[in-house]
C-alpha cells in the first residue's frame, strides 16, 4: 500500500484555500472527485443529494456550510445579515432529517459566528472536524477490545472514514482491531438500495488491506446460522435517551437476527449522535427518500414501469437488541438511560 493510499488520509470533508471540498461519494468507487463549494445553499444541496453522507460527515459539511454563510453574511447589514444567516442555517439543518449531528454542528458554528464573526465560525467548523477524527480514533481503540482475535465481523452501510471526518466509527473499531494485530475478516452488507456497503465499505476496507467479502443484505441470517459471524458492528444516525438507535435501513433486521443467533450487536457513534432530548426511538424522524432509488440502480430501471416503491432511509433498532454503544468517552451498556447520560457528562 502506498503512503497516498493510507486510509487515515481519507478525508471526505476538507477546507482548503477558502473553499469547502467534498469527496463526491456518488462517484465512488469509480472516480475520486472533490467538487468545491462556497455557497451554503449548495452545501445543503450536496448533503441532500448524497455527495457527502454518513451522520458525522454531514454534520461537518453542515458546520463548514454555516461558516461559508457567515462569510457571505459579513457583506450584508443588520437585519438582512441575520435573515441570511437564519435562512442558510435552516436550509443546512433541513438537508437531511435523521442524523442529529447535522443540526448540532450547524448550531455550534452559528453560535460562534454570532459571537465572533466569520473567522470564529471557520475556526469552530475546523475544530469540529479535528474533534471528530480524534473521537473516531478513541472509539476505535475502545471498541477494538470487544472484537476477539480471529473474528468475522458483519457491518452494514458505510460507517467508515467516508462517513466521518476520517477513520470511521464502526469501521474505526474494525480498523483499530486490525491495526492492533488481531486477525479478522469483514462481511459487508451491500446495503440496498443505495449500496453504501458495496460501493463504499468494500472500497475503503480494500484500500486498507483489511480482508472483506461482500454479501447481499438477505444473506446475513444464512451466515449467522452457519456459525460464520462473530459479531455485528454498525454506526448510528441518532440515539435516543433509552438507547434506541436509528441507523441505515436494515439495521433493525440485523438486530433481530443477532438476537436469534445470540450474537453481539455493537453500535459505534460519537457523542454528537446522542439525542437525549428524545425519550425513545419512536420520536426519531425517519427520512423517506425518492422511490427512484429503489426502482432503479443508477440509471437502470429494474422494476416494471408504473410499480411504486417505499424508501425509508433508516430504521430504529430497539435498545434491548443492542449489546453495547461505543463512544469516544466510553462503552455504554444497558440500562442506557443511565449509562448514556453519564457519558455525556464526562
Ligand atoms: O444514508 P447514509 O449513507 O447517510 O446513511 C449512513 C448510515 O446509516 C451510517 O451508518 C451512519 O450515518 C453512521 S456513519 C458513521
Amino acid at each position: 500500500m502506498t503512503e497516498a493510499m493510507r486510509a487515515d488520509e481519507l478525508r471526505p470533508v476538507r477546507f482548503t484555500q477558502g473553499h469547502l471540498l467534498l469527496l463526491d461519494q456518488r462517484r465512488l468507487p469509480w472516480e475520486e472527485r472533490y467538487p468545491s463549494y462556497d455557497d451554503p445553499f449548495e452545501v445543503a444541496g450536496a448533503i441532500t443529494s448524497m455527495v457527502v453522507r454518513g451522520a458525522p460527515a454531514i454534520g461537518l459539511a453542515g458546520g463548514f456550510g454555516a461558516a461559508l454563510a457567515a462569510r457571505r453574511a459579513a457583506a450584508l447589514q443588520g437585519l438582512e445579515r441575520t435573515r441570511y444567516l437564519e435562512r442558510a442555517a435552516e436550509a443546512l439543518r433541513g438537508a437531511r432529517p435523521t442524523a442529529v449531528n447535522l443540526a448540532w454542528a450547524v448550531d455550534r458554528v452559528l453560535a460562534a459566528a454570532m459571537e465572533g464573526g466569520p473567522e470564529a465560525a471557520l475556526a469552530e467548523a475546523t475544530r469540529l472536524l479535528e474533534e471528530d477524527i480524534a473521537a473516531c480514533k478513541r472509539m476505535g481503540a475502545l471498541g477494538a477490545e470487544l472484537i476477539p482475535d480471529g473474528a468475522t465481523v458483519l457491518t452494514h452501510c458505510n460507517a467508515g472514514a467516508l462517513a466521518t471526518g476520517g477513520y470511521g466509527t464502526a469501521l474505526g473499531v474494525i480498523r483499530a482491531a486490525f491495526e492492533s494485530g488481531k486477525r479478522l475478516r469483514v462481511l459487508a452488507d451491500e446495503t440496498r438500495p443505495y449500496l453504501q456497503g458495496a460501493r463504499l465499505t468494500a472500497w475503503e476496507l480494500q484500500r486498507d488491506g483489511i480482508p472483506v467479502e461482500l454479501i447481499t443484505d438477505g444473506m446475513a441470517g444464512h451466515f449467522m446460522q452457519r456459525g460464520e459471524i462473530t459479531c455485528a458492528v454498525v454506526g448510528a444516525d441518532r440515539i435516543a435517551r433509552n438507547g434506541d438507535t436509528a441507523n441505515k435501513i436494515g439495521t433493525y433486521t440485523l438486530g433481530v437476527l443477532c438476537r436469534e443467533h445470540a450474537l453481539p450487536l455493537y453500535v459505534a457513534a460519537p457523542r454528537s449522535t446522542l439525542d437525549l432530548s428524545l425519550e425513545s426511538g419512536a420520536r426519531i424522524p425517519i427520512e423517506e427518500r425518492s422511490s427512484d432509488e429503489v426502482t432503479r440502480i443508477g440509471d437502470l430501471r429494474i422494476a416494471p414501469e408504473g410499480v411504486a416503491a417505499r424508501h425509508p432511509a433508516f430504521d430504529v433498532t430497539p435498545a434491548r437488541l443492542i449489546s453495547a454503544i461505543i463512544t469516544e468517552a466510553g462503552v455504554a451498556r444497558a440500562p442506557y438511560e443511565r449509562s448514556l447520560a453519564a457519558l455525556l457528562s464526562i
